[in-house]
């Protein structure tokens, strides 16, 4: 036995393992960090409203996510240099995604391989894996569609292309840590050491923030979806949407899904949380498309109100970096079950017992008095 009841207990562990710089890179968000908290608080401001006496012995939690079936609407999302919280990194949250029956979806910035991960899931017994990938579009556009073509040649399902990082949005711990990758690691899908995050020093920045100047195109506009998507068979999905007019734009350019997304509260500090505007995103695109969303998920609960809310399936970040540090593979694993179970018992204690019965009749708005 673990000792772990919650996401949260991953967490607590984790700080105690993890080295300083690493742990407050992959925990902080931008600037003041306004909307980190607002990730995780938005989540109380909203009632879940049960139905009783439906005969929820039996509850089925599997969905349809971009035409794979999964386990269960909660999904790993992309989180950078997973080598940092364990030896295994990407390799060993892959296997655990497969285990659970869930999808992965692999960061650009990972420190294991595009096919090395997709040979890790494919080696679990079982069904079938499903990895996507997320996509930064480069200066170099020719090294951004290596990666979409070696993602579609290892079997990845489809392409999260992220449209919130122009530039890195600043995060303080990082600037005062000098973040750079442990000496030891690089960003292993990329050959040369300016690519690769693995130059001796970025000055007294966050390291990060250096490589995005240089690397990232900052460029981009809606055209650049139009763009990939002549470039892939794969769906293209844009991740990073906080508003219906964009959600419609990228509709127009020709998204085959969006996912509501703040980069964890990494980038614009200031920006509503994702629960906050996910209905809008949904209403604004009119069942054209699925809408996913990420930030601050830490709970059954969380997944069930996103859910209500018109999200199609949730991404969870952090947590898993958490159950890597603490336990690698077996970690990961014991984190998606833990989850898993907290979703099965949420939607029995509400009434619910496939996802088709989860409608926005199942959340309210908590309405704080004003204050005088
Ligand atoms: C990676 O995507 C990061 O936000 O650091």
């Amino acid at each position: 036995m673990s000792g772990r009841v919650c996401a949260s207990d991953f967490e607590e562990e984790a700080k105690k393992i993890l080295p300083k710089s690493i742990y407050d890179y992959y925990r902080s968000g931008a600037d003041g960090q306004n909307t980190l908290a607002h990730n995780l608080s938005a989540f109380h401001r909203w009632y879940l409203i049960p139905r009783v006496l439906r005969n929820v012995s039996s509850v089925d939690l599997s969905v349809s996510v971009l035409g794979q079936r999964l386990s269960m609407p909660l999904c790993v999302a992309a989180t950078a240099m997973q080598r940092m919280a364990h030896p295994a990194g990407e390799t060993a949250t892959a296997k655990a995604c497969k285990a659970a029956g869930t999808g992965m979806m692999l960061s650009s910035w990972a420190t294991s391989t595009i096919e090395e991960v997709m040979s890790a899931m494919m080696a679990v017994q079982g069904g079938e894996g499903v990895l996507w990938m997320q996509l930064y579009i480069y200066k170099d556009r020719e090294l951004t569609l290596s990666l979409v073509r070696r993602a579609e040649k290892a079997g990845y399902k489809a392409i999260f292309v992220t449209v919130d990082t122009p530039f890195l949005g600043k995060r303080l711990d990082d600037v005062r840590n000098r973040f750079k990758m442990p000496p030891h690691l690089s960003m292993s899908n990329f050959s040369t050491a300016s690519l690769a995050f693995s130059e001796d020093s970025y000055g007294n920045d966050s390291g990060l923030a250096v490589y995005v100047a240089n690397a990232i195109d900052p460029t981009i506009s809606w055209e650049d979806i139009t763009w990939l998507k002549k470039h892939t068979h794969l769906p293209v999905i844009v991740k990073g949407i906080l508003n219906g007019e964009d959600a419609v734009c990228a509709l127009n350019y020709g998204a085959d899904a969006i996912l509501v997304s703040n980069h964890g509260a990494r980038q614009l500090d200031g920006v509503p949380a994702t629960l906050d505007v996910l209905e809008e995103v949904v209403q604004a695109v009119q069942g054209q498309c699925d809408v996913y969303m990420d930030g601050g998920v830490r709970r059954g609960t969380d997944v069930l109100k996103a859910l209500a809310l018109g999200a199609k399936a949730v991404f969870m970040g952090r947590p898993v970096l958490w159950a890597l540090a603490c336990q690698g593979e077996e970690g990961v694993t014991e984190l998606l079950e833990l989850l898993k179970e907290e979703l099965r018992l949420a939607m029995a204690l509400s009434g619910c017992r496939s996802l088709s019965e989860v409608n926005r009749s199942l959340v309210r708005k908590v309405d704080f008095p004003s204050r005088m």
